[in-house]
Order: C-alpha cells, then structure tokens, then sequence
C-alpha cells in the first residue's frame, strides 16, 4: 500500500477540482492506497503542522466535479527556493518541504501546476529524491507537448461568452469594443475566442500589429456597411514601439494590463471610431469548468496514479493525438508553446477575414 499526496499549484483555474477527485478515486478504488490532499501549494508543506488533509471518495460526493477553484487552495507566490522573509531576505527553503514529503511518510507526489510550477516541483524532487509527477493546468495553454492543459478551455468559453456580450451592445452602439484577454506571454486564449466569438481582430504577441493595419481593417468593415467592431488583445501584446503595458499588484508582483486601454485609445485617435475596452481578468479562471476541462482533469488525475504504480516519476501526463501521454517534466518546461503564427488555427482565422494588424 502506498501513501501519496497532491497538491495544486501556480494560479487556480477551472477543472481543478476535477483533478483531484480522479486521483483520489483512482488512488484509493484502483489501488487501495492512502490519498493526502495538500493545502495552498507547496505552502503546505512548508507550514509547521504540515498542512495537509486525508482525501476521502466521500469528499467528493458533492458538487467538487462542477465547480471552479481548488478546494485544496493554492499559491503563485513563494518560491521555496527564493523566499521572501519578513524582514526583506529572501531565503531557501527547500529542506523544509523535503522533510515535509518525508515526515507524511510519502511513495509520491503529485504535483498539478504549470511551467513555473513544474520548475520548482521538479528541482525539489530532484534535490531530495522525491517520486514526483505532474499534471499540466494553466488558462494559459502553454506547456510543451501537450495540447491542452486543465483550465484552457473553460477559459476559452469565458472570454468567447464575453464576446457573445458585447457584439449587441457594441451593435447598438456603433463602437468598437476591444476585449482584454490574459494569457501570459501566449496568445491561445484569444485567438480561440477570437474566432469562436466571431472578432473582426485579433492582436496576439506572436505577431506583430501595426495600428494603421487595424484601422484599415476597421474602415473596411464600415465601408461594407457595418457598424460596429469587435477586437480582441491579448495581455501581453505590447504598444506600438514594443513596450509591454504592465500593472504592479498589491504584494508587489507585476503582472500583464492594460494594454487594452492603449489599443482602443489608438483605434479612436486614427479611424475616429467611438471605444469601449473590457479587461476580464480573473473571470477567465473561474466558473464551473466545461465539459472538456472536466474530462481532461478526469483523465489527467487517473493516468497520473498510474504513472505512479508503473513507477515512473519525474514525468507529466499529457494530451496528444485523443491519448493521455506521459512526457518528461524536463521536456515539458522547456518546450515552450507559444501560438504558432503560420499554424492552422491563425490560417483559419485569416480564412474568415480576422485581421490579425500585420497586411
Ligand atoms: O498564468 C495564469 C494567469 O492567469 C495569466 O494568464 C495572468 O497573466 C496571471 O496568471 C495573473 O496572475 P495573478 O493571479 O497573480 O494576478
């Protein structure tokens, strides 16, 4: 019999919960084994008493597989490697966290986070010789080898929802309504939506925009005798002179923001066109996470309890070709997916006339 314990880490997303429920139905149905569910990250496991519950089936006999978050909790602070002490220090506590995993007496570790996330899980498992796997989650849809990651695609239904949204009003109105996506440094969340939400633009930091080509674009439309426009722009998308437009967050960190506002002040100053700008931020990570989300937790969270009763650690479960994989973690952090500017899906959105600012 074995012990092992997950833990989510990194920001939340929809689909989490799902996770967890696979694993701890396939730990203990499957296998008979003992299931710890680890609070707030790896802060749980620095925290003194660790911070960890037993996971039970009956934990999850509610409503766990349809709603947004982590119940476990979690964190995208704190590095055990460079953490920050109350007197300004920053200090390594990694030891901590090993001696964690080796008080709860563990077999293993499941770790469901993204690529920062897999970074330092796996240099952790590295240092102190823990069986650690992982699961790839992040809106973000950016790990390597993988094609989707849990908390994509209810993303996705968010900001595409949002796009149902505004084209009425933006109808009613005669405006262009620009629609900040997040996303991180990629632009998967808003070419997805982009498309599925039927936008006339689409600004992705993969290809570089001018705004003379967007005004164009809108120009066009109203030529053709429509009087509105919809425009979508990812966070990390920069101004014109390639400036990323950044917003410093209580607790210090910086994060993407803004840069909706910059576009839509940019599209009135040249077409003369009357804007609105939606930033919408973290509702794109909650919500009860969609079918697919639900689905691929559920897969995820089996196969990863499998990984760990064939023993093979240092590894991260992924989706390809309708299969769950199991791909090194190594390989995962360092290949990088970012939207690929000559893929099928910027094809598909040319094909249906999205102006992506670069003709
Ligand atoms: O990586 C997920 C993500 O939601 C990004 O898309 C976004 O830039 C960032 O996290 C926001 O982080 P925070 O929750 O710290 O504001």
């Amino acid at each position: 019999m074995k012990r092992i314990a997950v833990l989510t880490s990194g920001g939340d997303c929809a689909g989490l919960n799902a996770v967890v429920r696979a694993v701890t139905q396939r730990a203990i149905t499957g296998y008979g084994w003992e299931v710890f569910g680890v609070r707030q990250g790896t802060a749980g496991l620095l925290a003194r008493p660790i911070d960890a519950e037993p996971l039970h089936i009956s934990r999850f006999e509610g409503d766990l597989l349809r709603r947004g978050g982590t119940f476990l909790g979690t964190t995208n602070s704190g590095n055990p490697f460079d953490y920050p002490t109350n007197d300004g220090r920053r200090v390594d506590r990694s030891e901590e966290i090993i001696a964690a995993y080796r008080e709860l007496e563990l077999d293993a570790l499941i770790g469901i986070g993204g690529d920062g996330s897999m970074d330092i899980l796996r240099r952790l498992a590295q240092q102190g010789g823990l069986n650690l796997v992982g699961i790839p989650k992040t809106i973000d849809n950016d790990l390597g080898h993988t094609e989707l990651s849990v908390g994509y695609d209810t993303a996705v239904g968010v900001a595409t929802d949002a796009l149902d949204h505004l084209q009425p009003t933006a109808a009613s109105h005669s405006r262009v309504m620009v629609l900040e996506v997040m996303g991180r440094d990629a632009g998967h969340i808003a070419l997805s939506s982009g498309i599925a939400g039927g936008a006339d633009v689409i600004l992705i930091p993969e290809i570089e925009y001018r705004i003379d080509s967007v005004s164009r674009k809108i120009a066009a439309l109203r030529d053709h005798g429509r009087n509105f426009a919809l425009v979508v722009v990812a966070e990390a998308v920069t101004t014109e002179s390639g400036e990323p437009v950044t917003q410093r967050q209580s607790g210090g960190s910086v994060n993407y923001g803004g840069i909706g506002h910059y576009i839509a002040e940019r599209i009135a100053d040249v077409t003369g066109a009357e804007t609105r700008v939606t930033v919408l931020g973290h509702v794109q990570r909650g919500g009860a996470p969609t079918p697919t989300d639900r689905l691929m937790g559920t897969a995820f969270g089996v196969h990863a309890v499998d990984l760990i009763a064939e023993g093979k650690f240092d590894h991260m479960v992924a989706w390809s070709n309708r299969q769950v994989t199991a791909i090194p973690i190594a390989d995962a952090i360092a290949g990088y997916n970012a939207v690929d500017p000559n893929g099928s899906l910027v094809t598909t959105a040319r094909g249906v006339g999205i102006c992506f600012g670069d003709d």
